[in-house]
């Protein structure tokens, strides 16, 4: 070579790396390995809408669009045409316009025009692209469709112009042979080397190499190629069952091509949603939480199944005293077995608050406004930091955060607890706030104080909290033995004065079947016992925050409630004029 051409020859090398290197890309062993594509130019990888994604189950949303597929032409043994080594995968090319995609919630039909494969290593290294709950399988195979009448160039930059149904890939158990697959891995050995092919005689279909794996069971989200240029116009389709192929069967993937971990790792979702067909049974338990450490924080309720956290009468709130109405008809209250000190039947913690779970059919609430008999069923808390100025009630009173709230919850008698938690007035949450007990400025030495000021409100609520050192782990319980009624806890609050207002449960589903009533007065709770709400459950900050109003009311019971000396004799002379 002339010496005069190797600027020349430099220059175009550069040239190539920038402007063509869709061709000059790797997974491992080049300038371009997967964290590198985004630099690759002309390459969306570095988009917010990439692929492959972990699929978080207990947070795919169930979308009951998302039926069956119609897959015209899966069944035909006569589409292969050809499998090729492409350098980055095993591919196998199809017959054109043969192969059908459409339903299963896709908005068009869609040609299929090949499939390939993922993998790791010989060494049992799995290599699917996509993970389940963090779980990576040893394959998985991409059948590659383009929206009809699409070419590959108008597919790419078309949103939904491609769409994909991957199949994870797993051993089957020891013994099992597959004949389907044999006969297909057989031609591996045909494209050792990069850019080889093959033609397939052997009559494989599909259908023959997915098997019975159950097609109505999928997850769905929009992604993107998970190769460069990595284009953002995938329907993604990620069947949950399995192929199920021999050990080493599979092995003849990496063995055969020499092609070794030819996997893309997780993107991020970026806020995407991945829904899930009906035909997969909803996961057991959502994880909400009122932090960001899980699957949904609280601005990600509304996306739980079932959820009505995004309705507009939610609850909690925070209530500006000057406009609240004043509402004659909130009376008092009468309260049934409040007093009886054998209706707490055990307390737990649910790794959401601590609740206390009554006697069933003992406790009751009725008057105050509310119209119903309601059963009183549980009690429970939210809470702080447990700081020692730490605030942690759900209701605001001019902005204002309590260190606590108590709720006591109650439905209708009339009605079963599916039937009140669709009522608008199924539930009655009772809301307490809890306050230091005067005195019991902690800090400096106050502790020896306790004792000799604590009255009848600290020895209930010393009571209460010696269970909690019992149920330091999440889901156990432990059963109330000692002498102990709400009225204990509640003590001499005044509970003639009170906001009430239509909410919801603070909690998913955030059910709209609350009628809410916040008392004014807190309840005093020696500090020190208040701390061992968060300190013993082992979690902080369970509150969920305030709600806007939207057109709701509330409403407060009258300034004063007995009359005033004015009052009645406006009323008896209302009363004498009505009697003339
Ligand atoms: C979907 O397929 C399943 C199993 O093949 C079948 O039982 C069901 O009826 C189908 N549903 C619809 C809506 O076609
Ligand atoms: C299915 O395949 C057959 C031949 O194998 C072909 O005649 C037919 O057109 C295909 N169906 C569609 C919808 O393309
Ligand atoms: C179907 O079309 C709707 C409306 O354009 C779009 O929001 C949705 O993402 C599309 N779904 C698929 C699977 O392409
Ligand atoms: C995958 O195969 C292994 C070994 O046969 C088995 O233990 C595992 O349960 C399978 N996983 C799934 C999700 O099918
Ligand atoms: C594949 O390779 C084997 C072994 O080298 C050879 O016998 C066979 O004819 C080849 N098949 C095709 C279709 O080229
Ligand atoms: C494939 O099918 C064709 C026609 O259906 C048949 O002639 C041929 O023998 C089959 N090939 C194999 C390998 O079974
Ligand atoms: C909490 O769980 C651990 C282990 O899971 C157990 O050893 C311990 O006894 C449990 N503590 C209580 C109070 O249940
Ligand atoms: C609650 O809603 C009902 C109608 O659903 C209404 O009659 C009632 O006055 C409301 N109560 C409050 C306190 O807003
Ligand atoms: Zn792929
Ligand atoms: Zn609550």
């Amino acid at each position: 070579m002339p010496l005069s051409f190797l600027p020349l020859f430099l220059c175009w090398g550069v040239f190539v790396d920038v402007s063509d290197a869709s061709s000059d890309w790797c997974y491992t062993g080049c300038a371009h390995t997967p964290s590198h594509w985004s630099s690759i130019s002309g390459s969306s990888c570095g988009g917010d809408r990439q692929s492959p994604i972990d699929i978080v189950t207990s947070r795919a949303v169930t979308d009951s669009s998302l039926h069956n597929f119609t897959l015209v032409n899966f069944s035909s043994s006569h589409v292969f045409k050809s499998l090729t080594n492409t350098g980055h995968t095993v591919k196998c090319i199809l017959e054109e316009n043969e192969v059908e995609v459409t339903g299963g919630g896709l908005n068009a039909t869609y040609s299929t025009i090949q499939f390939h494969f993922h993998w790791g290593d010989a060494d049992h290294h799995p290599g699917s692209e996509h993970t389940v709950d963090g779980h990576r399988y040893p394959m998985e195979m991409h059948i590659v469709s383009l929206k009809k009448g699409l070419s590959v160039e108008q597919a790419t930059v078309d949103p939904e112009g491609i769409a994909v149904l991957g199949f994870f890939i797993n051993a089957t158990d020891d013994g099992e042979t597959s004949q389907t697959w044999d006969d297909f891995t057989s031609y591996l050995m045909n494209i050792t080397t990069k850019g080889s092919v093959v033609d397939v005689s052997h009559n494989i279909s599909i259908a023959d190499l997915i098997g019975d794996v159950d097609l109505t069971k999928f997850y769905r989200y929009m992604g993107s190629l998970t190769t460069p240029n990595c284009n953002e116009a995938v329907v993604w389709t990620v069947f949950q069952e399995p192929i199920k192929v021999p050990k080493n069967l599979m092995e003849r993937f990496p063995e055969q091509t020499e092609l070794f971990h030819v996997y893309r790792p997780t993107q991020h979702l970026n806020g995407r949603h991945v829904f899930a067909s009906p035909a997969i049974p909803p996961a057991p338990s959502h994880a909400w939480c009122y932090d960001d450490h899980c699957d949904y924080s609280p601005e990600h309720w509304h996306l739980l199944p079932e959820s009505h956290c995004d309705g507009e009468r939610q609850s909690p709130i925070n209530i500006k005293k000057d406009d609240a109405m004043e509402d004659k008809l909130l009376d008092d209250f009468t309260y049934t077995k409040f007093d009886d000190k054998h209706t707490m039947k055990y307390i737990i913690n649910t790794g959401h608050t601590v609740k206390c779970v009554l006697k069933d059919g003992m406790v009751e609430v009725s008057g105050g406004g509310l119209g119903y008999v309601y059963s009183t069923l549980q009690f429970h808390f939210h809470w702080g930091s447990g700081s020692d100025d730490s605030v942690g009630s759900e209701h605001t009173v001019d902005s204002k955060r309590y260190p606590m709230e108590m709720h006591i919850v109650n439905m209708r008698k009339d009605l079963t607890l599916e039937q009140a938690k669709e009522a608008p007035n199924g539930l009655a949450v009772l809301g307490f706030f809890i306050e230091p007990a005067d005195g019991h400025k902690s800090g400096g030495g106050g502790s020896e104080h306790h004792e000799e000021s604590s009255t009848s409100h600290t020895d209930p609520w010393k009571t209460f909290t010696s269970y909690l050192s019992a149920i330091k782990n999440i889901s156990s319980q432990v059963e109330v033995t000692e002498d102990i009624s709400i009225d204990d806890l509640i003590g001499d609050v005044d509970r003639s004065m009170y906001y009430r207002y239509n909410g919801s449960l603070t909690t998913p589903s955030c059910n709209e079947a609350v009628v809410w009533t916040v008392f004014k007065e807190p309840i005093k709770v020696d500090k020190d016992l208040m701390k061992m709400f968060p300190h013993r459950a082992g979690y902080h900050n369970v509150y969920r925050p305030t709600q806007s109003l939207h057109s709701r009311k509330v409403y407060t019971t009258a300034a004063s409630s007995a009359p005033g000396p004015m009052m009645l004799i406006l009323l008896l002379a209302c009363f004498c004029v009505f009697a003339i």
